[in-house]
Parts: C-alpha cells; structure tokens; sequence
C-alpha cells in the first residue's frame, strides 16, 4: 500500500478546512489536521522503523543531550505515501510561510510547489532527504528544541502520531512553547490522535503586537512517555546539505537574505540538526 501508485495524497487535503488550520497557526503556532493516515497506513509506516534498508541514518538521541529515544532519517526513494503528502502538503503550507515571511520582514519567498523548493535546495547543496520515523519507549521524552534544516530551512513541519494513545502508550504528549519578548514563556500541549498530524513552526512565528509585528521564539519536543511505545512520522519540506556549498548562491541572492540565513546557521549550534550518525 505504500507505495502503489494513487495514494490519494492529494485528495486527503483537499479536505481540509485550510483557512481554520491559517488561523490556528496564526494564533498559536500550531495546528491539527485530522485522520490524515488511516490506521493501517499508520501500522504500516512504523513497522518500517526495523528495515535499515530504508533509513540514510540513525540518531540517539541521550548520546546528544536531545532526550531519550531514537530517530531515523529515510533515504530517497521515499514509501510513496510519505513522498505523496510532502509534496501534496507543501503548496498548502508555503502560502502561509511567505506571509510569515512578509511580516517578520524575511526577504525569503518559497515557490509555490515543491518541486521548485526542492530545486532551490539542490541548488543550495540541500540533497538529503529530512523525513524521519521517531521511536520514544517508556520514560523517553524529546527535550524541546527547533529543527533547522540547512540555509532554505520551511518554516513549518509536519508531525503524525503513527500510534494509539491510550493502547499502545500513555503519557508522550507533543509539546510546544512560545517565548514572547519581555514576557514569560507559555506552553501548548497538542493531543494527537492516531492518523493525526500537527503542523507547527519549527523556529519562530510573526505575532501582532501593539507597536507593530514581533518575532516569537517557538521550541517543541515530547513529554516522557508512561508506558509502551509512541512512533511518529516527522515531515519537512526541506532537504538539508552534506556540505556548506550554499554561501555564495546566498550571497548572489542578496546580502540581506545572507545575513538572515548565517544568524539562522549560527542558532543551528542548539538544534538537533547538527548531528548524525550513520547506520
Ligand atoms: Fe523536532
């Protein structure tokens, strides 16, 4: 099933409410898009955790202070499902990050389909593929942190919770937190259910303030687990790089849009992106 040909990715968010899931994200960074994978599509994908022929690398998480549990990257060819909702996903999303973009005054436009994104990144140096399987067994947890991918980093990610709450594991709840300016940081628990994804800011958001626009700091990560074992699909439009080429293709798009990207690298020091190990 995975990967046949006609996953009906399209048609899948073709029914979602899309101005809800705008306001959402506008007002709190996140939002939920609901049976997005059926059960067994769901068992399906997790049952791929075990087959390394599948996966580029392998990350453990305590082995970098990010928390307890593991991760792996795919490898391209991606299942076609998986492949089929990134690309079906991102022309609903980048409409939403370039007016992200516009009011946190970002010189950075994504094009509005993702092949094009996808090219973008290959012209940055950005080959490989981000998509990730997540496992956390009991007394794992994600310490809260944001996913920079590289310089053309997409300001929104997608998460899905691959398992049953409540059957397979308890506890494991997704976390994100907001740090506003001069004020305390608040948290958001977000309840996923099985099939479920949540769309949420992986670095920072434009919120209207009184004078004007501000930027607010978004962190997310995952709550210690109770009980069982809680497997996630993660999902980014980006790609990330094996090298650093992509300086000077920055650079010849403009010094502004450089300067943005080497503050974006300099903060890539806290993320997890910075570490891998290969399987
Ligand atoms: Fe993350």
């Amino acid at each position: 099933m995975l990967n046949q040909v006609g996953t009906g990715a399209d048609e899948r968010l073709e029914r979602v409410d899309w101005q809800l899931v705008r306001d959402e994200l506008n007002g709190t960074g996140a939002a939920l898009l609901e049976r997005l994978l059926m059960p067994k599509e769901c068992r399906e994908i997790a049952a791929l955790y075990d087959d390394d022929s599948r996966f580029r690398s392998r990350i453990v998480m305590a082995r970098h202070g990010f928390g307890q549990g593991e991760y792996k990257y795919f490898s391209y060819p991606l299942p076609g499902l998986i492949g089929d909702l990134r690309t079906a996903l991102y022309p609903h999303l980048a409409p939403i990050a370039n007016a992200w973009n516009e009011r946190m005054g970002i010189d950075l436009r994504y094009p509005g389909k993702h092949r094009d994104f996808l090219e973008l990144c290959h012209r940055s140096g950005q080959t490989r593929p981000t998509p990730l399987l997540l496992k956390y067994d009991a007394g794992d947890y994600n310490c809260l942190h944001q996913d920079l991918y590289g310089e053309l980093a997409f300001p929104l990610q997608a998460t899905i919770l691959l398992s049953e709450p409540g059957r397979d594991f308890t506890g494991g709840e997704f976390v994100m937190t907001e740090q506003r300016p001069r004020m305390q940081s608040r948290a958001h628990v977000i309840r996923l259910a099985q099939g479920e994804a949540v769309v949420f800011a992986v670095h920072h958001r434009p919120v209207k303030g009184t004078r004007g626009t501000y930027r607010v700091n978004m962190r997310h990560g995952v709550s210690r687990l109770h009980s069982g074992q809680r497997k996630t699909l993660a999902s980014s439009s980006t790609t990330r790089s094996s090298d650093r080429s992509g300086d000077a293709e920055l650079l010849l798009n403009g010094p502004a849009q450089y300067l943005a990207h080497r503050i974006a690298r300099q903060r890539q020091d806290t993320t997890h992106a910075g570490l891998e190990e290969f399987i």
